[in-house]
């Protein structure tokens, strides 16, 4: 009997211990909620405004930071410059890649079975192959995008001239998207045929949607079809590297992505397996891709509604254009002179963030604010804590390509739409000569009015026009 008592207060003491130990823990935790059981706040999260979403539980628990559950993850919401200062500087040290589940099952085919048997944690650090691949061997380096940048000048004149020469009202968003996929389809792949790349566009749609959804695969569902398109541009791609080999074989040139891609090997000498060269190149061009047809999209918007702000991006345009001669493509210098246009570029991305953050694993254990979050956990970090904030943007609501003027730039870590510190979007500048060689055609052929300028932006984290941003042109 004694030695029933004595087991029972033992018992009782480690349980007290246990949960004293517990609510400290908890107590130290961010403020915030993890919402429902297994969805947490996701539906909260994916369905309603993400800016939104972020703005509401900054103000009710903790401008700095604090906790949710998202995508199936207890994740850490880390806010405002110094959050965004802390991570960017923290990276591998604090902080790893995480790409959020429905992300990294679109993009894994190819590993092997055995592999995953032997591996079966989400593989969220080994994820970043596409990020090595695209920085290292310098393809979105200055001399690669000097290269480019005629290729991109021609490639949006002939789309523009086939897609609006002539025509009143033009939708803006798909033509924005075939100009870029092109582009990205000529630089990364080396193809260039209009059917096949109009074929890839809906596919790269439902991926890109795909990537942030409740991962339920049943047919009609988001995720269901972002499955299906990933299994369709697979099958795509592998045909185009087949017949890359092919050109390679007969002495065919290296001249894009995918062809390096090829005859890169591991250190063993093994070539890489097409399967995985395909997702590779899923993953770069999907990156790539609506991110940039995006803000071409919503600079056509802004600047169709701000008829001054138009005015003086075609008088920088202009001027370019009469130090060269007819036909001759842009170069690496204009791009030096579209100071004016870049602004305004910048501003429509602060008005709406092509992507509004991503996704960190925390690899140790760190106190943020007075607050701990356990290894483990997941970080997520947003431009919209900085971007509207009036605190660091004037009138946030408004419009105004000068705030970014000499001696007007934003505070540090409030601007970040390309993120920062190590993991910082490799493809900024192959967007920014995108997207400057856009407004330099567009400009300086077309005026245009906005048919609605109240059109709805749909979307979680990557936002578009309700109805395709239809634009009534009217030629120069
Ligand atoms: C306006 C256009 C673009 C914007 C606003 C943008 C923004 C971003 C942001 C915010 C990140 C996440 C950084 C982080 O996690 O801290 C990112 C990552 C990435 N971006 Fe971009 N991006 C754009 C265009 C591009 C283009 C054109 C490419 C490829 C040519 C590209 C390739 C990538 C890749 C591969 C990553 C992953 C980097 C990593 O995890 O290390 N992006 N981008």
């Amino acid at each position: 009997m004694e030695l029933f008592t004595l087991a029972v207060s033992t018992l009782l003491i480690a349980l007290t211990f246990f949960l004293l130990r517990r609510t400290s823990a908890d107590s130290r935790l961010p403020p915030g909620s993890f919402g429902w059981p297994i969805l947490g706040e996701s539906v909260e999260f994916l369905f309603g405004k993400p800016e939104k979403f972020v703005g509401d539980r900054m103000k009710k628990y903790s401008p700095d930071i604090f906790k949710t559950k998202i995508l199936g993850e207890k994740t850490a919401v880390i806010c405002g410059p110094a959050g965004h200062k802390f991570l960017f500087s923290n990276e591998q040290k604090l902080f790893t890649v995480f790409r959020p589940h429905p992300m990294q099952h679109l993009f894994r085919s190819y590993k092997p079975k055995s592999a995953e048997l032997a591996d079966p944690a989400p593989p969220s650090s080994k994820t970043t192959d596409e990020t090595k691949a695209i920085r290292q061997p310098g393809f979105l380096k200055p001399e690669a995008l000097m290269r480019y940048l005629v290729g991109m000048d021609l490639i949006t004149q002939k789309q523009l001239h086939i897609h609006c020469a002539g025509k009143e009202v033009v939708e803006f968003y798909p033509l924005s998207k075939t100009i870029t996929l092109t582009i990205a389809c000529q630089f990364f792949l080396g193809i260039n045929n209009p059917e096949r790349i109009a074929r890839l566009v809906k596919n790269f749609d439902d991926v890109t949607v795909g990537m942030h959804c409740i991962m339920l695969n049943l047919p009609g569902t988001i995720f269901y079809r972002g499955n299906k398109a990933a299994a369709a541009l697979r099958k795509e791609l592998i045909a185009v590297i087949k017949e890359k080999k092919e050109a390679m074989a007969k002495g065919g040139p290296l001249h894009d992505i995918l062809s390096h891609m090829i005859v890169a090997s591991d250190p063993s000498g093994k070539s890489m397996p097409e399967p995985e060269i395909a997702d590779k190149m899923m993953g770069l061009l999907t990156a790539g891709y609506s991110t940039v047809a995006t803000t071409m999209t919503f600079l056509m918007k802004y600047l169709g509604l701000n008829p001054d702000i138009y005015e003086r991006v075609r008088a920088e345009q202009l001027a370019i254009a009469a130090t060269k001669k007819e036909g001759v493509p842009l170069d690496w210098e204009d791009m030096g002179k579209m100071k004016y246009s870049w602004n305004v570029i910048c501003e429509t991305m602060r008005m709406v963030p092509p992507l509004q953050g991503t996704f960190r694993e925390v690899i140790e254990e760190f106190t943020y604010a007075g607050y701990t979050i356990p290894k483990g956990w997941k970080v997520y970090w947003t431009v919209s804590t900085t971007s509207m904030n009036p605190q660091y943007f004037k009138d946030p609501e408004r419009f105004n390509p000068s705030r970014y003027d000499e001696g007007e730039a934003p505070p540090p870590y409030t601007y970040v739409p390309f993120g920062g510190g190590l993991r910082m979007c490799p493809g900024k500048e192959y967007a920014r000569i995108s997207i400057l060689a856009f407004v330099h055609n567009v400009v300086k052929n077309y005026r245009w009015e906005v048919v609605d300028p109240n059109e709805q932006v749909e979307g979680d984290m990557m936002p578009e026009p309700q109805k395709g941003l239809p634009v009534r042109l009217y030629q120069h």
